[in-house]
């Protein structure tokens, strides 16, 4: 069955450059390549969450400008079931440059949100039924905090299943995250949840406690190659990470939580999905870009049963 999934975030126009290394204040550097490509963590969810088999209905917002043309151009064509996608004639469309370097592919990123910090409370009301609709919604902290907090209140008064991925990490009260089902952050958003250090399973697992605390019934803490720790009402289990070759990294976060929310709504369990997703992220970082990263259902599942053979040999 294919699971209704509800994204409302961010939208930014991404500018990729490969470099052999990072470039220092003041240097000008030359890149091997660059690109030019959709973004921001609430498309790339979208599209993840659509590749790996979800309906989806996106909801963002953009400037009137070139960018907001371009991302209106990529929306309709990339088969989501429906976009509502607010504009503003204040703000720019949201735009991040990126850095790729190294052998990890390890990216750096400066991010200017413009639109996406404008949503109006009437914009989000206007969204009721399609969050309603939906079997789950998934959203960010790229936008503004206020459109946060009243899609969510939309969303638990609909009943509608709700996954947070809190980035980038922005301050957020304990109250919004005990409306959360299910919270997905990785290391950097874990430390900065809870204050502990968060760069392994055991830290991660101290990390899970606190969070529990805070009122948070499930949670999945991704550790990149260390895998991904699934913590519910208080009982642990580690999802291994998948073998990838990486080319950029760009966007490994998003294939996760969009995969993941895609197997939620057609009714997998946690670690089945989370397994599925953690495939998922593992292709995509073996490809450029950010959206365009996103690996089909198949590709994921093909990833998921080589794995599988690798061990039995
Ligand atoms: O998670 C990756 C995304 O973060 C990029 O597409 C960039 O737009 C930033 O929002
Ligand atoms: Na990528």
């Amino acid at each position: 069955k294919k699971g209704k999934v509800c994204v409302l975030g961010s939208f930014n126009l991404d500018i990729v450059a490969g470099m052999s290394r990072f470039p220092q204040p003041g240097e000008s550097l030359i890149a091997h390549n660059s690109m030019m490509g959709a973004g921001g963590k609430g498309a790339n969810q979208a599209v993840a969450a659509l590749r790996a088999g979800a309906r989806v209905h996106y909801i963002g917002k953009v400037g009137r400008d070139d960018f907001g043309t371009f991302a209106r151009r990529h929306l309709d064509s990339a088969g989501f079931d429906a976009v509502t996608l607010f504009s503003t004639a204040d703000f720019p469309t949201g735009n991040a440059l990126i850095y790729v370097a190294g052998v990890d592919a390890e990216n750096m990123i400066a991010v200017d949100p413009g639109a996406n910090l404008t949503f109006t409370q009437d914009e989000i009301e206007s969204c009721r039924p399609a969050i309603a609709a939906a079997d789950i919604l998934l959203t960010q902290l790229e936008n503004n905090l206020p459109a946060i907090e009243k899609v969510i209140d939309i969303a638990t008064e609909a009943g509608t299943y709700i996954i947070l991925n809190p980035a980038p990490f922005q301050p957020v009260s304990d109250a919004l995250l005990a409306k959360v089902d299910l919270l997905t952050p990785n290391a950097t958003e874990c430390t900065l949840l809870t204050g502990i250090t968060v760069k392994n399973v055991s830290s991660a697992q101290q990390a899970a406690e606190v969070l529990h605390g805070k009122g948070i019934n499930a949670l999945i803490i991704t550790l990149g190659t260390q895998g991904a720790l699934l913590s519910v009402a208080g009982q642990t289990q580690l999802v291994a990470a998948f073998a990838a070759v990486p080319k950029d990294t760009t966007g490994a976060g998003d294939a996760f939580n969009g995969a993941l929310a895609a197997q939620l709504a057609s009714g997998v369990a946690l670690v089945d999905a989370a397994s599925f997703a953690s495939a998922y992220a593992s292709v995509c970082v073996e490809r450029a870009g950010a959206a365009s990263s996103m690996p089909t259902y198949e590709e994921a599942l093909a990833r998921q049963s080589t794995a599988i053979k690798q061990i039995v040999q």
